[in-house]
């Protein structure tokens, strides 16, 4: 049977990365290897202009109902004055909430090849590999009240409501568990229990969790020292689980540590159906719509088409295929092809197109 996928390559570079991936896909059919059928949508800024809304309810009933969301990226300085519940991050926001994606697995892996593309020094971030596994439909970012007021005197107050219940907690961490044991069985739990409440529970709930895997080293760290830690010595992380706000801001960071925002890819997935064990699933680049370089040709395809390969992985279970995805985009790097982003002395600069091309080839060989 056909499996859905629903593309929604977005703004800027979206649309540029996303033909890579359905060159892709369609190599993959062709192959036999897989067998999807696509279809397209509008998500953010050019949902607004097309429909007056960040996504249109069309495009919502496709993605709820298709196996898997390939999503590109939204935004750009052109939508900066609309209305702030149309804004484009809006549409990714009713995607995430609405799917139900609670689990955002953020993966850092430092390609050998890029070792020196990294801020950090080569034997810090060598071999790097940690999984931030970021709580996405809770936290600041969904919380009520959500206002600005103002107050008649010349001032206003803005607020925004940082809350967590139990079974948000306890799910997520244990997605982290369960991914940890898969790895090298670490598991850092990062939160700010040491100013907020919401710090408080998710520690409480984290510590309890940690006790149904005994066979995992489980820590609590500080949020911010996490941050630092990241900076300072960042292979002492095997994965690595927080909120919303705060695992995206350490993905962040834990991106660059890579050499590129260009090359991480992320999946958010949704809990497991009861009747089918199916979870709803989103896959998208870690990094931005990139305006100041949209429409050159110039844009990095390669964490569009390794969140690619995690749909491979984490929605179809085609984990051979996921890995032959990876091993090819390692040995693009390896013969030394570069889009800007990576840019190295001695190394040549390709485009999207090329990246692209040279990626298929290298699956094809
Ligand atoms: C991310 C992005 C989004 C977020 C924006 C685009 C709403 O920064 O996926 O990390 O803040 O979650
Ligand atoms: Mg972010």
């Amino acid at each position: 049977m056909s499996l859905k996928l629903f593309l929604l390559p977005g703004d800027g570079i979206g649309t540029e990365i996303m033909k890579e991936v359905e060159k892709l896909i369609a190599w993959l059919n062709g192959e036999q290897l897989t067998d999807f059928t696509t279809d397209s949508g509008l998500v953010g800024g050019c949902a607004y202009d097309a429909h007056g809304e960040a996504i249109s309810e069309a495009d919502m009933e496709k993605a709820l109902a298709a196996n898997a969301v390939i999503f590109g990226a939204v935004g750009g300085p052109r939508w900066d004055k609309v209305p702030y519940d149309k804004r484009p991050e809006a549409g990714l926001l009713r995607l995430r909430k609405d799917l139900g994606l609670f689990a955002n697995l953020r993966p850092a892996i430092c390609y050998p090849a890029l070792a020196d593309a990294s801020s950090l020094k080569r034997e810090l971030v060598e071999g790097l590999d940690i999984l931030i596994v970021r709580e996405l439909t809770g936290g600041v970012y969904f919380g009520e009240p959500k206002t600005i007021t103002d107050l008649g005197n010349g001032q206003k107050r803005a607020i925004d409501t940082q809350v967590y219940e139990t079974y948000e907690i306890d799910r997520i961490v244990r997605v982290a568990c369960d991914l940890a044991r898969t790895r090298n069985k670490k598991v850092h739990s990062a939160d700010k229990k040491n100013v907020m409440k919401s710090g408080v529970l998710w520690d409480e709930v984290a510590q309890a969790v940690a006790k149904d895997y005994p066979d995992l080293e489980f820590h609590h760290i500080l949020a911010d020292n996490a941050a630092m830690q990241l900076v300072r010595n960042p292979k002492q992380f095997d994965v690595m689980v927080t909120d919303n706000l705060f695992g995206d801001i350490l993905s962040d960071a834990a991106a660059m540590l890579t050499g590129s925002l260009g090359m991480l890819p992320s999946a958010s997935l949704g809990a497991p159906d009861k009747a089918t064990g199916k979870r709803k699933a989103l896959y998208e680049p870690v990094h931005g719509s990139a305006p100041d370089i949209a429409g050159k040709g110039v844009a990095n395809p390669i964490a569009t088409i390794a969140s690619f390969a995690m749909a491979l992985r984490y929605s179809f279970g085609m984990i051979e295929l996921a890995d032959r995805v990876e091993a090819a985009i390692s040995a693009v790097l390896d013969e030394g092809l570069r889009t800007g982003d990576i840019a190295q002395p001695n190394r040549k600069i390709v485009g999207t197109e090329e990246m692209g091309a040279a990626i298929l080839r290298r699956l094809a060989a």
